[in-house]
């Protein structure tokens, strides 16, 4: 099958399928039309930028015809001060309603976080979603063993990170770990793949900000992330494919409270070379 077909008819040898190729496999024959490059099906990278800048329609690729990929809507366009508000709005949720995150919310999101950047598009996170509570108490618990753990066998690093505080907490009764969210949503991928942590961070930051549209409320699980990165007990529950790890995870489910103000940050540090 053909790398891309092009409707001749429709295009309009605007040359914008090759500008934005980021791997340079369109070339644009005599008359302007594009054609693959030399190597172009070893190399193309499925992105589909070719057949999404087009303003014709008329560039079908292998991986996505154009009638397959929605046109974008001008007028949802998000403005300047509805971003500040999503940037600046979103909190980490420590405070959670009993209430369960329905599953099919929990698709929907996932399948936005689709579209965030991944290197190469290589698209390689995947996820596990964990809302059983027995699972989850199991979970705790062994991020509590990998705290207890970590303050015997390495107690210069747990005390910088205050372990020893947070597991007085746990074990007074308080859910220091998962703050009793109804569900722990987990991004995972081949430990081989250089891309996998940036990918898998992007995607977690893309979920928490598009919770907030869904009304809920999300929170990174680092204690836990440590754990599920070091702690053999602790992968034996996630039990993850070989050659897997967890790069992180959200904490989910309906907020408590709702906040009123944006509160202080540092300083952007940049250093300008103009
Ligand atoms: C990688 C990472 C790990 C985090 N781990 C935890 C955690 O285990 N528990 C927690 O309550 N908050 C955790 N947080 C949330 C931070 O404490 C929070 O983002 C920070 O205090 C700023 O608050 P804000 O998110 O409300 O702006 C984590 C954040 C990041 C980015």
């Amino acid at each position: 099958m053909a790398l891309f077909t092009i409707d001749r008819e429709k295009c309009n040898r605007d040359g914008l399928c090759a500008a934005v190729c980021p791997v340079g496999i369109i070339g644009l024959d005599p008359d302007k039309y594009p054609v693959p490059a030399e190597g172009a099906d070893d190399r193309c990278i499925d992105c589909g930028q070719c057949v999404a800048i087009c303003p014709s329609g008329c560039f079908d690729h292998r991986a996505m015809a154009a009638s397959e990929c929605s046109l974008l809507h001008d007028g949802l366009k998000l403005t300047r001060e509805q971003c500040g508000q999503l940037f600046k709005g979103r909190r980490s949720v420590r405070n959670y309603k009993k209430r369960p995150v329905e599953q099919d919310i929990v698709e929907e999101l996932l399948d936005l976080v689709r579209y965030a950047p991944s290197g190469h598009n290589s698209g390689g996170v995947r996820w596990l979603v964990l809302a059983d509570k027995k699972e989850l108490q199991a979970v705790k618990q062994a991020v509590a063993d990998w705290m207890l753990f970590m303050l015997n066998d390495k107690p210069e690093f747990a005390l910088m990170l205050h372990l020893d505080a947070t597991f007085k907490r746990w074990t007074e009764g308080e859910d220091v770990i998962l703050r009793n969210a109804p569900m722990l949503i987990v991004a995972y991928a081949e430990k081989e793949s250089r891309m996998a942590p940036a990918s898998c961070s992007i995607a977690l930051s893309h979920l928490e900000l598009a919770a907030s549209a869904r009304g809920l409320g999300a929170c990174w699980a680092g204690y836990f992330n440590a754990a599920a990165q070091t702690f053999p007990p602790m992968q034996k529950i996630l039990a993850f494919p070989d050659g897997s790890l967890s790069y992180g995870a959200l904490m989910l489910g309906y907020p408590q409270y709702s906040y009123t103000r944006i509160p202080k940050r540092k300083d952007a540090h940049i250093i300008w070379r103009l």
